[in-house]
């Protein structure tokens, strides 16, 4: 393993930013995840996975661990339900596809997210009215200190909407090495819950469909609304969806009465963020090379050399406009570093 120094980060994250890590090394088993850790136990360290929730406004003053682990097995099965492992330097969506392609059911909802595995507890992931946590059983972690391996139950995730122990307790703690889904064989229960799919596959003149179907909507769906990393640097959704309370929501809602919204709660509303940073012009905007997307207000872009102060800059300007307009706060869903 090869200890790189002044390395540059602009290929391990999605929104494309130009920032350095001090240090920077591969580890591709959890052999040379704790050696590395042992060996550098005085340093400070920062884990690294997909890149894909992340804002670098700064180079990172540490030794970055790129957590690589490849692989995915079937650990045991039933009739009904199988456990599927997969070690977390896997792509997320090509597990996807990988679990759909041997008709296992329960990801799809969830195709085309960008990131890596071992990530998606962090935020427990979701998309189209499936979450991680659905399917989620456990992950196993390596505590940074201690270098001792402990599994995470589901129980003990405290899993919540966009939100996990790993944001909180368990915080800069723990490198999670691999997760195990539990995912139908059967009887799959097709999710079509979420509008944008029944209306992309009444499109495709689709009434009873199959995994792959719903795999294929999302991802025209995605496409269609959701820049690709790719092409056009970006994190996903910037903000979170705000969840305020009823009377809160009462009073925006009277003077705003097309608003969407879904009830959390007998006391709670989440409303869509996308929606409140549209109305408030900042919808296709551009500022120097940072942006918000044209088709999805909730993200913001990087038309190619923007820094991430640059972004962070547009994303304080719309919560602050927001805060103005209907006086929400909304609350930055990725990690600004
Ligand atoms: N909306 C607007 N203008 C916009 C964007 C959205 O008015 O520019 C309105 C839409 O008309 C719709 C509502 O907001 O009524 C919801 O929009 P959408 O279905 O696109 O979903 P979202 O709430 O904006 C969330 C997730 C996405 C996920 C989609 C689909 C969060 C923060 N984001 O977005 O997740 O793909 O639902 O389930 O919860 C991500 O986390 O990176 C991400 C892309």
């Amino acid at each position: 393993m090869e200890i790189l120094s002044n390395f540059s980060l602009k290929n391990h994250n999605t929104f494309g930013i130009e920032a350095k890590a001090k240090r920077f090394v591969d580890v591709h088993s959890v052999e040379e995840l704790k050696s590395v850790l042992q060996q550098n136990q005085s340093e400070k360290k920062f884990i690294l996975g997909g890149g894909s929730n992340m804002l670098l406004t700064q180079d990172i003053d540490a030794l970055v661990i790129h957590v690589d682990l490849k692989g995915k097995n079937i650990l045991k099965e039933d009739d009904d339900f199988v456990w599927v492992q997969s070690q977390a330097g896997e792509n997320w969506h090509e597990l996807v596809l990988w679990t759909i392609g041997q008709n296992f059911g329960g990801l799809e909802n969830m195709s085309l997210i960008p990131g890596n595995v071992g990530t998606t507890p962090i935020q427990n992931i979701g998309a189209y009215g499936t979450e991680m946590k659905d399917t989620f059983v456990s992950c196993e972690a390596v505590n940074i200190a201690a270098l001792e391996m402990k599994t995470f139950h589901k129980e003990e995730c405290s899993f919540g909407y966009r939100e996990s122990i790993f944001k909180h307790e368990a915080k800069d703690q723990y490198v999670i090495t691999s997760v195990i889904f539990k995912l139908t064989k059967r009887n799959h229960k097709i999710n079509t819950s979420y509008g944008d799919i029944t209306a992309e596959l009444a499109k495709n003149d689709i009434s009873t469909p199959t995994l792959k179907d719903i795999s294929n909507a999302v991802i025209a769906i995605r496409q269609s609304k959701l820049p690709d990393p790719k092409e056009l640097g970006n994190s996903g959704s910037f903000f979170k969806n705000p969840i305020i309370s009823k009377s809160e929501f009462e009073k925006i809602h009277h003077q705003f009465p097309e608003m969407k919204y879904y009830n959390i709660s007998e006391t709670e509303v989440k409303v869509p963020a996308g929606w409140l940073i549209e109305q408030a012009g900042f919808k296709g905007k551009r500022f120097g090379d940072a942006g918000i997307h044209k088709n999805q207000a909730l993200v913001l872009v990087n038309y190619g050399n923007a820094t991430g102060q640059e972004i962070l800059n547009v994303s304080k300007d719309i919560q602050e406009t927001i805060f103005k307009t209907f006086g929400i706060h909304i609350e930055a869903e990725v990690n600004v570093i």
